[in-house]
């Protein structure tokens, strides 16, 4: 019955869109330019996350957004990243419009939770990283908009 309460949980923790997909780089600015330049993106909003630890800079094509990740502290996890692996797509990061209840599917379901717990993203959004072990390899990031 779409009235119990599991029902609407699980609609909650539906995928309403595609957020973005996220590049860890050294120079967020230069990628930045290219994608400007080669696809006639514009350049969006940019912040600091992590404490100053992290940038991050939006780039918008049609559609679809990239965030560009440059860390600021060798500390950062997306500098360990980039020592490791090099620059490349960091995550990929899905609308949904009730974080906690999706991350709660996704606990039942068995998928290896980075974040127990939803915390502060880009621009007022709530986030929560799921393991990339248990999803093919790839990092999901689940993003929650902020409340209108
Ligand atoms: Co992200």
């Amino acid at each position: 019955m779409s009235g119990e309460p599991r029902e609407e949980a699980k609609a909650g923790a539906s995928v309403t869109g595609l957020s973005h997909v996220a590049i860890a780089v050294e120079d967020a600015d230069s990628l930045a330019a290219a994608f400007v330049s080669a696809l006639g993106a514009t350049r969006g909003a940019e912040e600091l996350l992590d404490g100053g630890a992290l940038r991050v800079v939006f780039v918008h094509l049609g559609p679809v957004t990239f965030e560009l990740l440059e860390p600021r502290s060798p500390e950062h996890t997306v500098a360990k990243f980039l020592a490791s692996r090099g620059p490349g797509l960091h995550h990929v990061s899905l609308e949904v419009a009730d974080i906690a209840a999706a991350l709660a599917r996704c606990r039942d379901a068995g998928v290896r939770l980075v974040d127990e717990t939803p915390r502060a993203g880009a621009h007022g959004t709530q986030v929560a990283f799921l393991h990339p072990k248990s999803l093919g390899g790839v990092l999901v990031e689940l993003s929650q908009a902020r409340e209108p």
